[in-house]
């Protein structure tokens, strides 16, 4: 039997469907903002360390699960690299950044055939996409394979540093309750974003290296917003039966709100590592 074409093969799924599909559906109102309140917080942590390997003009990029566009956006017009392919599922808020240095494509990553027209590039980055998709190691795989050589794959996802002290506040709970949820319903796996400097290098990258940068959870910052606007996105199965009580996430809410407000929150790790250059 023939195997199907990347076309015809479906992706993998959680229990409940992919990522904006079960959960996050792009066209819900108010999920741009949702993005770009994490996106306030995080852009100049991922600026930080794309100038600090060396990103800028001569350089072509593959912005994966590009979102909003705002990495997209500074790479072609702050740091001034040659092209960046800003990739998503949905493009629908990317598609008026296009232009002469940045390209937009409408795809699911993990239909994407290795062999597709994309060319090979110097940078790779995905941010708060890989641990949403349970294939998430065949893909590192086959992004790797997009680098030239001497080229960086960056990965961020979300990491959660929990307060041994407090396993039963609301906030906390919440927290729980939401990374059990994610699992359950799209596949999310906040666990293994701790592993991925090993899985750089199970994927042939060299010098490969990870921080985790937790900004402040704080009354009235981008943080607290974004947070507070993904509980209420994903009210309804985090209260579905033996997941959460409706009044401890109602409390966890007006948390995020007060001006009480002070944890570490679940913060950013961010792994690199580079496809080796042959010797001559
Ligand atoms: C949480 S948002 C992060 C957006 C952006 N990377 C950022 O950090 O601001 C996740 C993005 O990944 C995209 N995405 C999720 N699954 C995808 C897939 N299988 N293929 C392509 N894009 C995907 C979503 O449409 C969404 O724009």
């Amino acid at each position: 039997m023939a195997a199907a074409s990347p076309e015809e093969r479906p992706a993998p799924t959680g229990p409940a469907g992919r990522y904006g599909e079960a959960l996050f559906r792009p066209e819900a109102p108010g999920e741009g903002e949702r993005i770009d309140h994490a996106a306030l917080v995080y852009d100049p942590l991922t600026r930080q360390r794309l100038r600090a390997l060396g990103v800028g003009p001569g350089w072509r990029c593959l912005e994966v699960g590009a979102g909003t566009g705002t990495v997209a956006r500074w790479l072609a017009e702050e740091a001034g690299v040659d092209e960046v392919v800003a990739l998503d599922r949905d493009t629908s808020r990317l598609a008026p950044l296009a232009g002469p240095r940045l390209r937009v494509l409408t795809d699911d990553l993990a239909r994407l055939d290795d062999e597709a027209e994309l060319g090979s590039f110097d940078l790779v980055h995905a941010r708060f996409v890989l641990m949403h998709l349970p294939e998430r190691r065949a893909l590192v795989d086959r992004l790797a394979k997009r680098l030239r050589p001497g080229g960086y794959l960056v990965l961020s996802d979300a990491a959660d540093v929990p307060d041994p002290a407090d396993a039963r506040s609301a906030y906390r709970r919440t927290l729980d309750a939401m990374w059990r949820t994610l699992a359950e319903t799209i596949g999310t796996d906040v666990a293994a974003v701790l592993d991925y400097p090993h899985t750089l290098r199970a994927a042939g990258l060299a010098e490969v290296a990870a921080e985790l940068v937790c900004p402040p959870l704080t009354p009235g910052t981008p943080l607290a917003a974004f947070w507070r606007e993904t509980w209420q996105r994903m009210r309804t199965d985090l209260l579905a039966p033996g997941r959460l009580e409706p009044v401890v996430f109602d409390e966890a809410l007006a948390y995020l709100d007060s001006p009480g407000l002070a944890e570490l929150g679940p913060g950013m790790l961010t792994a690199w590592g580079r496809r080796p250059v042959p010797r001559p």
